[in-house]
This record gives C-alpha cells, structure tokens and sequence, in this order.
C-alpha cells in the first residue's frame, strides 16, 4: 500500500507520499508541495531535510552503526583493503580476485603525474596549508587531464575514476613532502596501495626504505574508516557541484574545501592543537569543560559531537583502540592520548554533554594515531581526504547515474521592499 501522510493548509488537506527505506527510515516526499500548497520548507543546516535516495552507506546515529553498501565498519576495517572498500562504495559490490587484480592494475596504470604540476606545487609559499594545495592540485589535475571531464559513458567514468584514485595519492603525498621541504617520491607500481603511499610519503633518498606494518595496517584502517559518510557536509558539496555537470575533478576539489573546516574533516587538526593546548596549560581538563559548555566562550570541545551519532561514533571506537596498538607497537608514549582519554571519561560524565548526547566522533582520536606515524598535524585533513576519496566518488557516481536534477535550494525572503533610487 503506498504510504502517505496528510498536511492541512487554507481548509484544504494534501496528500504528500512517504518514502521507506531499507532499514525503515522514513521520508516525506515533498516534490510536488510548492506546486500543490505555493508552500516551501526552511531547515537551516538541512538538519531534518534528506537531499537524495542512496544506496551505498547506512548510518544509524541513535544506535552508533555504519555500513558500507551493508558491510559493518568494524567488518571492513578489520578484513578488508582500502582499495577493495574503494571498489565496494563506488561498483556497489566486493570485487572477485579477478576484478580487484584488474582495478589495482588500471590505477597503477594512472600514478605517473604530469611533472608541470610539480612546478605548480613548488609555487606554493613555505607553509601554505596542505588542503589548499590539495584542493588545488586536484583542480589544476582537469588541465592535464581533459578526458576526465565529460564523462558521459561508463568507460569514461571508470577510466576518470582510476585516474583520481591512482594520481590523488601522488598528489597527496606530494603536498606532505612540500610540507616538510623533502624530495617528491614517485609512485612505485610494483607496491600495493597502502605501501606505496607510505613510501611516497616517507622515503628519504639518503637511506633505505622499508614499509613498516604497523604504519601501512593503521593507514589502511583509517582510510577505510573514513571512506565515505554519507551525505555529510563535503559530500553533499561534491554531489551538488556535480549537478550542475560539473567534472569529477572539480567536484572533488570542492568537496576537500568544504571537508577543511574544522566544524568537520578540520577537526582533527583542531583536537591535537586543543590537546596540546591543554597540555602547555598544564593538563587540567576540567577548565577546558566548563569553557566548552560556556555559551559566551568561543572555545568548542573539538571532536565530540556530530549531527548524526547521538551515540558513540563507531568509527571513534576503533579508532581509540587503534591508537593503543600503535603507540604500544611503535613504542610511543604520548601525553595527549591520556588527556584525550580523560577528557572523554569527564564529558561523558558530565550532565551538559550528556543532556546533548555529545560522544566522542572519527576526529577525536584519529590524529593521535597520524602524530605516531610522524605525520605533521596540518596534514591530518589531507589523511581525511585521501580516506575520503572514494566515498565522494561513489556519491558523485550514483548522482550521474541517477541523473539527478541540479541541486538548487530555494529561501524565504526578508530583505527590503520594493524601492528606486529616485531622491526623494
Ligand atoms: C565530521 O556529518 C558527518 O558525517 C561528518 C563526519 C564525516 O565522516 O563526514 O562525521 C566528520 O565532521 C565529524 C565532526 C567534526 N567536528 C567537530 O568535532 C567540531 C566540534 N563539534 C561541533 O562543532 C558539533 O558537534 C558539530 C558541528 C559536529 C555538530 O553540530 P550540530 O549538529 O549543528 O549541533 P549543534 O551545534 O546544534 O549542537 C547542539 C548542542 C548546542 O548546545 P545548545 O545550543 O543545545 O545548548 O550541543 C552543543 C551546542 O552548543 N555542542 C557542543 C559541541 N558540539 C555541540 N558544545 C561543546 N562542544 C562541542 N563540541
């Protein structure tokens, strides 16, 4: 029976259908209601408004679960290849040994960069930060890359893929060497993702490189943790500047402005500054608390809260745990893990956070794992990016296939009436 729900207006009732989705989330579809009503809805920050019907992640804030087109998160991460979750989000299926051989195969295919963009990264001032170069580099890649723009066939769209995927994390790397004034490395074909993105990001000419396991298994399950959200703030940005038929490339590099923020991927530079920041004020949380739940102090706890989980974020879990094996395999011991631990056990312990259901999220521990592996905090965004990738792809891919309707929200006006410029 087709669900539907009643609105009452002007002495007239309208029928509006409901919209069910796989696990019994419910929407009202509302397409026709300013043609039937003269009516619009107004949802600022789009907190109660669905954008799209998607089929690839599944989030349930109340209950802290993610799934990756139905796998768990925990599932993933513990058993899976990034490269083998990138091909699950985008095709929608986990590849056969044959399919991943030839996917793997067609990026490394793609890795070789054309050189003029190193001319463009070393234009870079000393110290500009690495998203911006990033979102930059991933816009300047259409230039040398032209075929990537009018995808308008599934061989062009898979072959615009494989090329994001294999040259954004040459690009990515890149931007890390530039951060710390090292050499650019190449991508070596003959390494899988994982290490051949740790070797391009941390061999140094004058010694010999070998990948440590520690580091590529922790890459690995932090890229897959990260891989897609759904329609999150940077992704709902990627598939809205798709829309307007925009390429890949430039959605993409808008989707890693919007992702810099530090209301959301930004956040996980943010928590190691506020981390250390309490630790240069010598470590005493409860003051950071009460500033943080103080309306007219500027100061957020960064890394709790998020507009979906109202429950652990079960990303923030693992990660936590990850960050225990890493420190404990590398032999580190950080302060900042026991200041993140005792800020988390004192919110959630206190009523305010409580009351507000605020939980730790993917960006209160994460840079705490990116500090071990040596990895400078300006350049923890692009590790969010690098994990990221996929998941916009997929987003972006289904909007094509779709072939959803240009995003273009409507407003209430409360500017002034009509009026010239005659003098009066
Ligand atoms: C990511 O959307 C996604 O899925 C994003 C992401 C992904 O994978 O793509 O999960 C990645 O962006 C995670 C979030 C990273 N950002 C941070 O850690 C920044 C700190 N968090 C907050 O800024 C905030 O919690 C947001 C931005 C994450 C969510 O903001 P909302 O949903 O708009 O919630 P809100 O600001 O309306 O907060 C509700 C209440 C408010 O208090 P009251 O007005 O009700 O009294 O909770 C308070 C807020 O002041 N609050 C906080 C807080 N977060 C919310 N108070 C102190 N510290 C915080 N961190």
């Amino acid at each position: 029976m087709d669900e539907k729900i009643k609105l009452s207006y002007e002495d007239k009732v309208y029928d509006f259908p409901l919209v069910r989705g796989t696990e019994n989330e419910l929407g009202i579809d509302i397409k026709t209601l300013r043609s039937k009503t003269g009516l619009i809805t107004l949802d600022p920050g789009y907190k109660n408004t669905g954008s799209c019907v998607s089929n690839i992640t599944y989030l349930d804030g109340e209950n802290g679960v993610l799934r990756y087109r139905g796998y768990d998160i925990d599932d993933l991460a513990n058993n899976s290849s990034f490269i083998e979750v990138s091909y699950l989000l985008v095709f929608g299926e986990m590849p056969s040994e044959d399919k991943l051989t030839k996917f793997e195969n067609d990026i490394r295919k793609e890795s070789l960069v054309h050189e003029d963009i190193t001319s463009i990264l070393k234009s870079f001032p000393h110290g500009a930060h690495p998203m911006g170069v990033l979102a930059s580099l991933t816009s300047a890649l259409i230039s040398f890359n032209p075929g990537s723009v009018d995808v308008n066939s599934d061989d062009k769209m898979y072959h615009a893929i494989v090329q994001l995927i294999a040259k954004f994390s040459v690009i990515s790397a890149w931007v890390h060497r530039k951060a710390k004034g090292l050499p650019l490395n190449y991508s070596d074909n003959s390494l899988p993702y994982i290490e051949n993105l740790a070797q391009m990001m941390f061999k140094n000419p004058n010694e010999e490189y070998s990948s440590n396991s520690v580091v590529t298994s922790a890459l690995n399950k932090l890229l897959i943790l990260h891989a897609d959200h759904e329609q999150n703030c940077s992704t709902s940005t990627v598939r809205i500047v798709g829309s307007s038929e925009a390429g890949l490339f430039a959605s993409i590099s808008a989707g890693i402005s919007a992702l810099w923020g530090r209301l959301h991927g930004g956040a996980n530079q943010a928590v190691i500054e506020m981390l250390e920041l309490i630790k240069r004020d010598g470590g005493d949380t409860s003051r950071f608390m009460e500033k943080a739940k103080d309306k007219n102090h500027p100061f957020r706890l960064m890394g709790f809260g998020h507009r979906v989980y109202k429950n652990f974020d079960p990303r923030a879990k693992i990660i936590k745990k990850t960050a225990d094996e890493v420190l404990k395999d590398l032999g580190i011991v950080d302060p900042i893990l026991n200041i993140a631990k005792n800020l988390e056990q004192e919110a959630l312990n206190d009523k305010y956070f409580v009351d507000r259901k605020l939980y730790p999220n993917v960006d209160f521990y994460s840079g705490i794992i990116y500090r071990a592996l040596e990895i400078p905090t300006e350049m923890f965004t692009v590790m969010f990016a690098l994990g990221r990738l996929p998941g916009w792809i997929a987003q972006w891919r289904e909007m094509k296939l779709n072939s959803e309707p240009i995003g273009r929200p409507r407003q209430i006006y409360s500017g002034s009436k009509y009026r010239n410029t005659e003098r009066a």
